[in-house]
């Protein structure tokens, strides 16, 4: 697909939809809590949808209006043993919270998904699952599809060996239907959207932190049903953010972003990249932060990423290479192997994508290195299938100097269903 090229500044205001990882943990902590809760600005994106999908296989009734979602259940034991495959589409985070939540039920389920997804990582899930009691089944080569047999729990310490909010949140939401405490230890933090959800649905979550390590403990309990507000995505704002940093005479206002402080760590590197980017937090209600955010154009200095910020700008960094591409001097992103596992290898796909827009990228084994400022020129991208690198390579689009086709538009919704429309309405 070409995107056309912006002419003119992206000026204006706007709104995002809802954020997708507290989209996917509210409609799940729903299915597990006793009663009716409500859910405003529930995510479109087609991952959401996904794990509603799945929680309907297992009896679960939501009703959807607009972004208005009603769950009812009467507890865990609402869910009931699916008659067949649970297909997570392209979602890991459907698989692999929802291996959490299957791992506390006394029945066999499978979980599959796209071929994308079949190809991801999750031993790391199946590791813990199975030191809690789970029999855990993995396909051949260690991916989904992922058969579990539940139950019988038993609580445990688990000291993350990667840096993953999904692989935390499959712990503590097994942990809530395990005999004991079982505590998550995070050398580096990740999201922490579930802890939040779960104490403001009732769950006994404790936290503790001591030099920079992080202790999540949870007990078994009955959650209660919760009314919620989600917060714009952060993470869907960022392209449009990038979008008015790149593009001269931008002025940006988006309201209503969710502000939490495990996710704003692509604020603070356009920060140290010297951008102004105004914070407006709004009065706090509920469990997460939120509030407006302006960006205008601006000089960009070259900025270091190191595996301490990664987690908080994980989603962004295919965005942070290209704005490095328009930044004076040498980014250096390291400690973020991680990239390799995510929809696609982004490393890759990213710094060949750059590479054939003209800038000088490289690509190192845990991040990449882009030296500018290079003016880009039109080109051919491949996304690779992943909504992040289509949504990069689109924002691109608005500053070289030729056009630029992305192969893979199509994948955008995973994420974000409108972004196109809301950046033209930027125009
Ligand atoms: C997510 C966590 C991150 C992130 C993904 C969403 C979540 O993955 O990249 O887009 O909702 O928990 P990891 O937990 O694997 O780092």
């Amino acid at each position: 697909m070409r995107v056309s090229q912006v002419i003119g500044p992206i000026r204006g205001v706007c709104r995002v939809p809802g954020d997708k990882s507290i989209s996917h943990r509210a409609a799940i902590l729903a299915a597990l809590a006793e009663g009716t809760s409500l859910i405003q600005g529930f995510s479109p994106a087609r991952d959401c949808l996904a794990t509603l999908e799945v929680l309907a296989v297992l009896g679960v009734r939501a009703i959807r209006a607009g972004d208005e979602m009603t769950i009812k259940s009467t507890g865990p034991g609402t869910l009931v043993p699916p008659p067949g495959p649970l297909h997570c589409r392209r979602s890991g985070t459907t698989m692999r919270l929802m291996a959490g939540v299957l791992a506390g039920r006394p029945f066999r389920s499978v979980l599959t998904g796209d071929p994308q997804l079949v190809r991801r990582p999750m031993d790391r899930v199946a590791e813990p699952l199975r030191s809690m009691g789970a029999d855990v089944e993995l396909a051949p080569g260690g991916g989904p599809c992922v058969a579990i047999r539940g139950g019988g729990l038993k609580g445990i310490e688990y000291r993350l060996r990667v840096a993953s909010a999904q692989v935390k949140s499959a712990v503590l939401l097994a942990g809530l239907q395990a005999s004991g405490v079982t505590t998550v230890v995070e050398a580096t933090p990740a999201r922490d959207h579930t802890e939040r959800l779960l104490a403001f649905a009732g769950a006994e979550v404790d936290r503790e932190g001591s030099n920079g390590t992080v202790r999540t403990s949870i007990r078994p309990g009955p959650l209660r049903a919760f009314d919620l507000e989600v917060p714009g995505d952060l993470s869907s704002a960022a392209p449009l953010i990038a979008a008015a940093a790149l593009v001269p005479g931008s002025d940006l206002l988006i309201e209503g972003v969710g502000l939490n402080p495990t996710r704003t760590g692509f604020l603070r590197v356009l920060q140290r990249m010297g951008l102004s980017v105004e914070i407006d937090p709004s009065e706090p209600g509920g469990p997460e932060p939120s509030g407006h955010i302006r960006v205008c154009h601006g000089h960009l200095a070259a900025v270091e990423v190191g595996s301490a910020d990664v987690p908080g700008v994980i989603d962004e960094l295919p965005l942070l290479g290209l704005l490095a591409t328009q930044a004076e001097g040498v980014t250096v992103v390291r400690g973020a192997r991680e990239l390799r596992v995510k929809e696609s290898d982004r490393i890759a796909g990213l710094v060949a994508g750059l590479r054939a827009l003209g800038a000088e990228a490289e690509e190192l084994e845990d991040g990449f290195a882009v030296r500018g400022p290079t003016p880009l020129a039109g080109a051919s991208c491949d996304a690779n299938g992943d909504h992040r690198l289509a949504m990069t390579f689109a924002v691109a689009g608005l500053v070289a100097s030729g056009p630029v086709s992305v192969l893979g538009m199509e994948f955008v919704p995973d994420s974000f269903p409108g972004f196109r429309e809301t950046l033209e309405g930027l125009r």
